[in-house]
């Protein structure tokens, strides 16, 4: 991308992140059910002990880094970072509803992480790199700040046809003229999709021990207008074009969303599968 689109791009991600701050922080409850597998798989791969200093990328609200938070204890330090104000604020709320003593919050960018070298034992970064405009520069400052030997644990989503729940929704927009197709090689929520392409950014960071699994997640929606509804609560450039639709045009989007979903129906709604890269590296 030209520079002026790479900058254009990352002030557009953050005003999205500002916008949906507030519906995001609603549906924690939803998001942190649909997401326990991954935050489970990360945190077990990080391996947080005791007393250590660790690092939350792209925290949003923050309930992934909270549970790291719990394991450092009151002699270790978690930093919750996002670069939207925002996202931050309502993960500071969360934190102060849960009673954590140990948690700093700052506003960092991903790709410009305003730390030390050497500083921290571990990071965790869920569904944030595939976001940002260069990944492989995000990537170079985790390892910058990372002592040596500390763990990297990320989750980003998989392949657009095993993640239905965001096809749906983008194809409907997208053929319906409200949204441009994604740019190939682009940031995204596929950017990371490929293992490949994901295990070339970790080593090109300069991380070795690089693993990378699969982890499946499942969102349960009894009917259609919900769907939409999450989708415009949550995800991104969708949620934020969603919201922008006249009522009809909403409703028309709702049925193609509708057929495209059928396959996920069930007695009591739609079980709709995805599925997560999950990676960890040192
Ligand atoms: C999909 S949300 C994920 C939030 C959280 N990690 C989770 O899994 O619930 C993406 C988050 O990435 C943040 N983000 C995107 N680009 C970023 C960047 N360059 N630096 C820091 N945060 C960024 C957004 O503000 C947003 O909070």
């Amino acid at each position: 991308m030209a520079t002026e689109t790479i900058d254009a791009y990352r002030g557009a991600s953050r005003a999205i992140a500002e916008q949906i701050a507030p519906t995001w922080a609603r549906r924690r409850g939803d998001i942190e059910q649909v997401m326990a597998p991954v935050r489970t798989w990360m945190i077990r791969e990080l391996r947080p002990q005791p007393g250590q200093t660790g690092l939350e990328l792209a925290a949003g609200v923050g309930d992934t880094g909270f549970e790291v938070a719990g394991l450092i204890g009151e002699r270790g330090r978690l930093i919750c970072s996002d670069f939207s104000e925002a996202m931050l604020g309502a993960a500071r709320r969360r934190g102060s509803e849960l009673g954590t003593s140990n948690v700093e919050y700052r506003a960092i960018d991903g790709e410009r992480i305003d730390l030390d070298s050497d500083s921290v034992d571990a990071v965790l970064c869920r569904l944030g790199y595939m976001l940002m405009a260069d990944p492989a520069a995000a990537l170079a400052e985790t390892r910058r700040v990372l002592r040596a030997g500390g763990r990297l644990t990320l989750a980003v989503w998989g392949a657009p046809e095993r993640n239905p729940f965001f096809t749906a929704a983008a194809m409907a927009l997208v053929q319906r003229g409200h949204m441009e197709p994604p740019q190939p090689g682009g940031p995204g929520i596929f950017a990371m999709a490929s293992e490949q392409r994901t295990r070339a950014l970790l080593a090109g960071a300069g991380f070795d021990d690089v693993r990378i699994e699969d982890v499946a997640v499942r969102f349960a929606i009894p009917d259609a207008e919900e769907y939409v509804q999450v989708v415009a609560d949550t995800a991104g450039p969708l949620a934020v074009t969603l919201q922008a639709l006249p009522d009809a045009e909403r409703a028309a989007v709702t049925a193609q969303c509708a057929a495209a979903l059928e396959r996920c129906a069930t007695p009591s709604g739609y079980e709709i599968p995805g599925i997560a890269l999950c990676a960890v590296a040192r």
